[in-house]
C-alpha cells in the first residue's frame, strides 16, 4: 500500500485527502502548519497528523504537497532530510516542478486544473490532472493515481502547464470578475443578477460548442461606436470598469481584425 503524506490543510488538501480515502487509497499523515487545521482533516481522514516537518512518517512513499505555492521550496528543504527516498510533488499550476529538485531525487507534480473551494464538492470524474515527474516510473505512479480521482490524466510539461494557467486564470479569474462587475452594475440600479444567467449559461455553453472566437457578439465585434461611447459614459463612476471596458473592447476588436 502507497504511504500518502498530505502536506498542508487548505482546499486542495481537504478535496484531494477526501476523494484519495473515497477511492481507496488512504492518507497515512497529515502534516500542516497549523495544529488546528492539520487536526481536523486528519480527524475526517482518520489519520495520523502533526505541524513539525521532522515527524514525517519515514517510510513515506509520496508527499503530496498542497500549500502556498511560495512555500513550496521551503518546506521541501526542511522534509527532505527526513524522507530523501519519497516521492514529492506540489499541486501548483504556476510553479514549475523544478523547484523541488534541489531537495528530492524523485519530485513532480500533481495539478488538478479545476477551482476548488470548501463549499463545493468537486465533479471529479471531470477534472483534468496535470502531471509530470522527473522519473518515468513516478509519471506512470501519478497518471494511474490521476485515473483513480478522475478520468483525465494528461502528462503535461512545467512550459505547458505555465501556458495553461495564464489561460486558466483567463477562462476562470477575468471571467469570473467580468460576472462580478455585471453584478454590481445591476445592484446599483435595483435589478436582479439573475436576470443575467441566462445570458451567462448560454455565453458558457456557445463557447464550449464552438470557438469562443466565432462566437463573440456585441458592439464591439460590430464596430458600434456610438454605443462603446454611451457604455463608457454609464460607467463614469467607476473609472476601473471604464479602463476594462475599453482594453476588452480593443482586444476584441484586434482579434476580429486578425481573424479576417
Ligand atoms: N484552490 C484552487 O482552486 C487550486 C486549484 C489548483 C491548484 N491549486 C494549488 O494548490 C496549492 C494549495 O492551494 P489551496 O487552494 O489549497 O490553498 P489554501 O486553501 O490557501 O491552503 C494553503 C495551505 O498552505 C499552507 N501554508 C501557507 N503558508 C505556509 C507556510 N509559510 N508554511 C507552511 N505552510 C503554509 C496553509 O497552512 P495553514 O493552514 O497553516 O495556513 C494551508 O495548509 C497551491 O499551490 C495552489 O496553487 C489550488
Amino acid at each position: 500500500m502507497t504511504k500518502i503524506v498530505i502536506v498542508g490543510s487548505g482546499r486542495i488538501a481537504w478535496h484531494l485527502g477526501k476523494r484519495l480515502k473515497a477511492k481507496g487509497l488512504p492518507v497515512s499523515q497529515v502534516l500542516s502548519r497549523t495544529a488546528a487545521h492539520a487536526r481536523a482533516l486528519a480527524e475526517t481522514l482518520q489519520a495520523p497528523w502533526s505541524d513539525d516537518w521532522s515527524k514525517v512518517i519515514p517510510d513515506a512513499d509520496w508527499l503530496l504537497m498542497a500549500i502556498r505555492d511560495d512555500v513550496i521550496d521551503d518546506v521541501a528543504s526542511l522534509l527532505s532530510p527526513h524522507v530523501p527516498g519519497a516521492l514529492a510533488t506540489h499541486t501548483s499550476g504556476a510553479t514549475p516542478g523544478s523547484v523541488l529538485r534541489p531537495f528530492f531525487q524523485r519530485y513532480g507534480v500533481f495539478y488538478p486544473l479545476q477551482t476548488f473551494s470548501m463549499e463545493r464538492s468537486p465533479v471529479w470524474s471531470k477534472i483534468p490532472f496535470c502531471v509530470d515527474a522527473a522519473a518515468e516510473s513516478d509519471v506512470l505512479f501519478l497518471i494511474k493515481i490521476a485515473k483513480t480521482i478522475s478520468n483525465l490524466a494528461y502528462r503535461v510539461t512545467d512550459a505547458q502547464r505555465a501556458q495553461l494557467h495564464v489561460a486558466a486564470v483567463f477562462a476562470n479569474n477575468f471571467a469570473n470578475h467580468c460576472f462580478s462587475i455585471a453584478e454590481k452594475i445591476l445592484e446599483e440600479k435595483d435589478l436582479p443578477f439573475d436576470m443575467l444567467h441566462p445570458l451567462m449559461e448560454e455565453t458558457l455553453a456557445k463557447a464550449l460548442q464552438n470557438s469562443p472566437d466565432k462566437m463573440q457578439t456585441g458592439p464591439a465585434i460590430r464596430g458600434d461606436m456610438d454605443t462603446i461611447k454611451r457604455h463608457l459614459e454609464l460607467l463614469g463612476d467607476h473609472p476601473e470598469w471604464q479602463d476594462l471596458y475599453k482594453k476588452i473592447s480593443e482586444s476584441i476588436q484586434t482579434a476580429f481584425q486578425k481573424s479576417k
